[in-house]
């Protein structure tokens, strides 16, 4: 009975409960993000075409517009306490500012791709990008999370506040420097297959949609922000089919050359320890730290098997 009481086994099983879970919802497997996709873990999923994916984006829009932030209003002022208010705006800020970082990089990757298919996929991705900025900026001034700030700059200036050192060095200097060389040099493949590493499989697949995930679960159990939740149920979906546009590409580029195999694995092996302190809340000053109901080790293994699917589908794991 030793796997029931390892804690590491544990956090495994019930990663894959909810990755089964997840799948259930409506368009989430559809997205062909092998994370969702049980037969992953044997290095076998279904894998989207990029016009395909396209065709995806058009069935699946929705508008930040048509959410009602009322009871959200209520929630986050009346039934959530300061001390909370507090520790939910670490994660909060990380998706605000990360949202609007990813939206502001992608277009230099876009222009480097070298299949017209891979280009228009991206370019709807920029599209959902400022899709998800928008849905931040609507629900921090709907909700009044700052009072005064006024127009969609200030609210970003004010949430840079709450922000770790590894977020930075993850979003401002590896990718912000990455996206430069792409600019200045589209033709340098390697560099695309390291942007499309760090930005679909780690700062997406690996940061984001664990986040995304353990926030939504949070306010779910405790009724709380409703058209926040259905607003991020609709971002995560997209993050969905953004990383099975990543994992469609690294796989495409892993086979055409071992050089790009390498360059996947030289990124991977260079920012994930940064991810993982993006992870960390900043006043969590040892290892064991418990956020929103779960502990480090499971949110950890959450990322870990998630990553483990997408990089066996590759043929990377
Ligand atoms: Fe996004
Ligand atoms: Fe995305």
């Amino acid at each position: 009975m030793e796997a029931k009481t390892d804690p590491q086994a544990a956090a495994e099983a019930r990663t894959a409960q909810t990755l089964s879970d997840i799948a259930q919802q409506e368009g989430f497997e559809e997205t062909s993000d092998p994370a969702l996709q049980e037969s992953a873990d044997r290095g076998k999923a279904k894998l989207l075409s990029y016009k395909e994916l396209y065709l995806l984006w058009e069935r699946q829009h929705w508008a930040t517009q048509e959410l009602d932030f009322t009871q959200d209003r209520i929630d986050w002022h009346e039934r959530i306490s300061p001390e909370e208010r507090f520790q939910r705006m670490y994660g909060l800020s990380g998706f605000f500012i990360g949202e609007q970082r990813v939206t502001d990089e992608l277009g230099p990757i876009m222009r480097a791709c070298p299949l017209e298919e891979q280009r228009i996929f991206l370019s709807t991705q920029i599209a959902d990008e400022a899709r998800h900025v928008r849905f931040f900026d609507r629900f921090y001034s709907e909700v009044g999370l700052y009072e005064g700030a006024d127009d969609l700059a200030e609210r970003l200036r004010r949430t840079e506040e709450n922000l770790n050192e590894s977020f930075g060095q993850l979003f401002d200097d590896l990718l912000h420097n990455r996206v430069d060389r792409l600019a200045a040099e589209p033709e340098d493949i390697e560099a695309l297959v390291e942007a499309v590493t760090l930005y679909h499989m780690i700062i997406e697949g690996a940061l984001a949609l664990t986040g995304q995930h353990f926030i939504i679960e949070y306010n779910t159990e405790q009724n709380t922000l409703p058209a926040f939740v259905k607003g991020f149920n609709n971002v995560a979906r997209d993050e969905h089919r953004h990383i099975a546009f990543g994992v469609r590409f690294l796989t495409d580029m892993a086979a055409e050359d071992d050089k790009y195999r390498q360059a996947i694995q030289r990124m991977m092996a260079e920012a994930l320890p940064i991810a993982d302190g993006v992870l960390d809340p900043p006043w969590a000053e040892e290892d064991d730290w418990d956020l929103f109901g779960y502990s480090r080790a499971e949110t950890h293994a959450f990322a870990a098997q998630c990553l483990t699917r997408r990089l066996k589908v590759i043929g990377l794991a």
